[in-house]
């Protein structure tokens, strides 16, 4: 069968027909998939019928796959590969996976580690009527569509990366005692495509370096505004598969009824350090 590429909008974003993840991948159609990955940024396969261990295996063709991240408590299981998503409460009344309810603000998974994971992976299972649908914003397009000002505010610069497990919003940066967390560069540059891209987002990024707390606030506020674009917006359906390239690329989640079941199932594939942008001459400060 020939794969097929479907762009699914004009900035990220593609559809791949023709490939059944369940099975191992000829090494032609990796490598397209890889290109493919690397060009749009996110890759949407339907229909694909996929059991855990073909979940575990989904994403060979990437990496290695990443152990989860998320501290088992704030899980549904001990799965160390895959995570469920999901609002979903067994008969006891305890939450079968995480990060179940409402939306979600954008971010970059694991911003917060020394090496953020490289891809990220979601398999629905069961969905609400509507909602719940996943946003994704191109931060190549994001740097691009900055203004020169605040290239240069942000050129050579660390963020401050945070996520606390517990709430839904930027946690108080007052005390991180136990909150993981992380300084990476506000601009990377891609280690394969050397584009470079904004690496900042609303939920995980609370400080910038060289900038006390309200200014910091304050730009990263308005660099928000340039991270949020909805480049692409995924309606899922069940058995659909999306992987993203998790650094170049924010993705959020919209509202969905707190009464309706949703349940994704999660992967990671595992990352290095992120490099950082090396600011021209003109742009250092
Ligand atoms: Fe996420």
């Amino acid at each position: 069968m020939t794969v097929e590429i479907a762009p699914l909008s004009p900035d990220m974003g593609a559809e791949i027909r023709g490939v059944d993840l369940s099975r191992p991948l000829d090494p032609a159609v990796a490598s397209a998939l890889r290109a493919a990955w690397l060009d749009r940024v996110v890759l949407v396969f339907r229909g694909q019928t996929l059991d855990d261990d073909a979940l575990r295996r989904s994403a060979d063709w990437l990496g290695e796959p990443a152990d989860i991240s998320m501290p088992v408590d704030r899980r549904g299981d001990d799965d160390t590969l895959i995570a469920l998503i999901s609002n979903i409460r067994d008969e006891t009344g305890n939450p079968i996976g995480a990060l179940g309810d409402g939306d979600m603000w954008f971010h970059h998974d694991n911003s917060f580690t020394e090496a953020p994971d490289k891809a990220t992976w979601l398999y629905a299972v069961e969905l609400p009527e509507s909602g719940g649908n996943t946003l994704f914003g191109n931060c190549y397009r994001a740097y691009e569509a900055l203004p020169e000002r605040l290239r240069r505010s942000l050129a050579g610069r660390k963020v401050l990366q945070v996520y606390d497990y517990t709430i839904k919003e930027r946690p108080d940066i007052a005390d991180l005692h136990g909150i993981p967390h992380f300084w990476q560069p506000a601009v990377i540059v891609h280690p394969v495509t050397r584009k470079k891209a904004l690496y900042v987002d609303r939920l995980m990024t609370a400080a910038v370096e060289g900038y006390d707390r309200t200014a910091g606030e304050a730009l990263i506020e308005e660099v928000c505004a340039y991270v949020e674009r909805v480049d692409y917006e995924h309606v899922w359906r069940t058995c659909d598969y999306v992987i993203w390239d998790n650094r170049c690329s924010v993705h959020a989640r919209t509202d969905f009824p707190a009464d309706e079941r949703r349940l994704l199932k999660r992967g990671k594939v595992a990352g290095e350090p992120l490099l950082a942008d090396v600011p021209s001459p003109r742009e250092a400060h």
